[in-house]
């Protein structure tokens, strides 16, 4: 038979679903896949059903139905604090990988070059290459992860078109500082560069650091693509739906490049979110006070089990270093170290490999998800406490 396409070639099941296929086959817990297994609040599932009891079923406009529109305005003017004028400026997306997805699209060219900094999430990176778009990336080093801003510009060529950035970052729970949005517009200026950021952890900032837009900075607007999610900050990364803020101009042709791949994102949903849209403060307060009880409880499991642990600043993740642990059997690497944990604590991580370019530099780093429930976060962290230490 004729081959597959090119594209296909590169392509395989991502560590993180295949780590979630071997701990579901020992029975064990889950601290690999980036799911949240709290429940979707309420009001969102009420309206949810209300919207497919009245039969909205119908595709909705590819940019997103106009109730859930307006919601996200007002959030993204409060919260963000990114100057849009409306509805023009805003789209809903299937998931910030929708948004992801189509802002690509809008932006690159094959043969454009994008700039990403490491540890990367890999579903940015694996988007990018499978559109045929050059990626260059800029490495952050543990515990700070501080940029290198002239490390940064060395990067730029002619051909790059933008910078993608993440924060609060997947895997390692980067928080991006006001100062270092600051000197990044200040590139992207110069050289005339778009910015994607992925801000779908953006209500999960510890210690008092507050969650920055890039795009609420003075002048960076017209040069940002914003994009956030429904799916983390309220339990429903099944749902599929995000949203992208930018320029009417980017805006537009994202919509239009999303109707292509998907029409539209699903339509009661929409409208059940819109009815549900949780903006209470007290709700945000609780989750963030409750995942910072569950990010000291895993934090001090690992680093009592022999792990060096550089806490997150944000996010649910933490990418945790077993190199102290190198010299013991089943530890030799990443990939085994992941197994290890799986056949001796039925615990799944992801493998550091995941987050870099070249796997080789994430050897002796797994990244551990602590968005679970706490009855399931205290027993992972008691077995990560008790079979590591007697091995
Ligand atoms: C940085 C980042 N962006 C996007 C996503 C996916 O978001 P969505 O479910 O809205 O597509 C994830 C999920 O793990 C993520 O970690």
């Amino acid at each position: 038979m004729k081959s597959l396409s090119r594209l296909t070639e590169g392509l395989s099941q991502s560590d993180i679903r295949a780590v979630t296929a071997r701990v579901n086959a020992v029975n064990g817990i889950n601290l690999g896949q980036g799911i949240c297994d709290m429940p979707t609040p309420d009001p969102i599932k009420e309206g949810a059903k209300s919207a497919i009891d009245e039969d909205k079923s119908i595709y909705a406009p590819y940019d997103g139905v106009d109730p859930l529109k307006e919601r996200i305005v007002e959030k993204v003017k409060s919260f963000n604090r990114i100057p849009i004028n409306g509805t023009q400026n805003v789209m809903v997306t299937a998931g910030a990988t929708g948004g992801f997805t189509t802002a690509v699209f809008a932006l690159a060219d094959p043969g454009d070059e994008v700039i990403q900094f490491e540890p990367l999430y890999g579903y940015h990176s694996n988007l990018l290459t499978l559109r045929g778009v050059g990626q260059k990336t800029l490495p952050l080093h543990p515990p700070n992860w501080e940029v290198d801003f002239e490390r940064l510009e060395a990067l730029i060529s002619q051909k790059t078109k933008a910078i993608v950035l993440t924060t609060p970052n997947n895997p390692c729970g980067k928080v991006w500082s006001r100062q270092e949005l600051e000197q990044l517009l200040e590139l992207l200026d110069r050289y005339d560069l778009y910015a994607i950021t992925d801000e779908v952890y953006e209500y999960m900032t510890y210690e008092g650091r507050e969650h920055r837009s890039l795009a609420s900075l003075d002048g960076a607007f017209e040069r940002t693509i914003t994009l956030s999610s429904f799916s983390k900050t309220f339990n429903m990364t099944g749902w599929r739906l995000g949203y992208a803020t930018g320029p009417e101009r980017v805006i537009e042709k994202m919509g239009l490049i999303s109707d292509i791949l998907y029409i539209c994102a699903p339509s009661p949903l929409q409208f059940g979110l819109a009815d549900g849209f949780a903006t209470e403060k007290s709700y945000y307060e609780q989750m963030l006070r409750d995942y910072d009880i569950k990010r000291t409880l895993m934090c001090r499991a690992l680093e009592s089990a022999g792990f060096d642990v550089p806490w997150p600043e944000g996010a649910y993740y933490v990418f945790a270093s077993f190199q102290p642990l190198s010299e013991q059997p089943g530890f030799a690497d990443d990939q085994q170290a992941c197994q290890t944990l799986i056949d001796r604590a039925g615990i799944g991580s992801i493998p550091g490999g995941s987050f870099y370019s070249n796997p080789d530099d994430g050897q002796y780093l797994l990244r551990f998800c602590f968005a679970k429930e706490m009855h399931e976060l205290e027993e992972a962290c008691r077995r990560i406490e008790t079979q590591l230490q007697h091995m």
